[in-house]
């Protein structure tokens, strides 16, 4: 299965004409016989392939019509309350909105991170176990570290116990994105990391620690809640961008035929987001900065200069995320 997946993230860039056929049509069947609770024609392993290129390639053909369409229709409306309208009202309109949590949350948050050992992930390889905390990375200077990893991330433990409290902290923000992403039960994941800048960072490094632009298709509809957990003001303590209005993927064809093609996710460089879109915004701010944002758009964290370290939560609140969609799937074929 994560050959298939993998493979599926590679043909999505490279585009062969045998994997074509895979677009709305197809996307439209799976999804179809998912609701019905049916199998689809294809195989299991080929269903899901045929879901994660197609999700990909419907709302780039389409300027993103049908997964609005998708949204729309899946679930009834679900209203904004009126506190939080502006997240909603900016979502819409620039595919963010931007907001603060409180010092003390943030030194609740960072007291249970820091009491878990932080994993690693470098060069393609899988997240592995450090046994060095949070505290630790920091006194030790980035060329010392006995993995070379640019990205340290949070343990799933911390996460896990982390989640109740952001679920509470932000509650009425998760409530707004409920509205936009029109779904009354939402599916909630809870990630994060420590990235480091390093003397020199390779563009496979970069790609993979999503600091080239880039969109992401984690599922039909999705909003992402960044948090900083250090300040961010510099251009160097790498602030989140994001093109402003790419949200909506009016553009997005355009731009899919200048992926680069040696990048094993879809990214795109800098200079040919300029030729379709407005420039990015750069979102600084003070550690606690929230930002709600629809990364369907294009974005990217920015390179950090050496010996600099941003922390960050990202919540992911989707309506139908594609983990979801391929266990259903795997419910409907074990049936048969
Ligand atoms: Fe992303």
């Amino acid at each position: 299965m994560k050959k298939a997946l993998d493979m599926a993230g590679r043909l999505s860039v490279i585009d062969p004409p045998i994997f074509s056929f895979a677009g709305v049509r197809e996307c439209n069947h799976i999804l179809t016989c998912i609701s019905i609770h049916q199998p689809p024609s294809p195989t299991y392993e080929l269903a899901c392939l045929l879901l994660e290129i197609g999700l990909r390639r419907s709302f780039i053909s389409t300027n993103g019509q049908y997964h609005e369409l998708l949204v729309q229709t899946s679930s009834s409306s679900v209203q904004c309350p009126n506190e939080v309208n502006h997240h909603l009202a900016s979502l819409n309109t620039n595919g963010y909105s931007t907001d603060r949590i409180s010092e003390s949350d943030l030194l609740c948050i960072k007291t249970v991170l820091g009491s878990y050992p932080l994993l690693a992930q470098y060069e393609r390889q899988s997240r592995v176990e450090t046994g060095l905390y949070r505290s630790e990375l920091y006194k030790t200077p980035p060329e010392e570290l006995k993995i070379p990893a640019t990205r340290w991330f949070y343990s799933q433990r911390a996460l896990a116990l982390l989640k109740p409290m952001l679920l509470r902290v932000l509650g009425k923000q998760i409530e707004a994105i409920q509205s936009y992403i029109n779904t009354k039960d939402p599916h909630i994941t809870v990630n994060g990391w420590i990235s480091v800048g390093h003397k020199s960072q390779s563009n496979l490094s970069k790609s993979e620690d999503a600091q080239i632009f880039h969109y992401d298709m984690d599922g039909v509809s999705f909003v992402k809640i960044f948090i900083y957990l250090t300040d961010v003001l510099q251009i160097g303590q790498g602030p989140h961008q994001f093109v402003q209005y790419s949200h909506k993927g009016i553009h997005h064809q355009q731009v899919n035929s200048h992926l680069i093609s040696s990048c094993p996710h879809s990214r795109v460089p800098d200079k040919f987001t300029h030729l379709f879109y407005a420039d990015a915004v750069s979102h600084f701010g003070p550690k606690g900065t929230v930002i709600l944002e629809d990364t369907r758009g294009l974005h990217r964290g920015f390179p950090l200069e050496y010996g600099a370290y941003r922390e960050i939560i990202v919540m992911t609140i989707s309506n139908t995320p594609r983990k979801l969609l391929r266990e259903r799937l795997m419910k409907i074929y074990s049936k048969c």
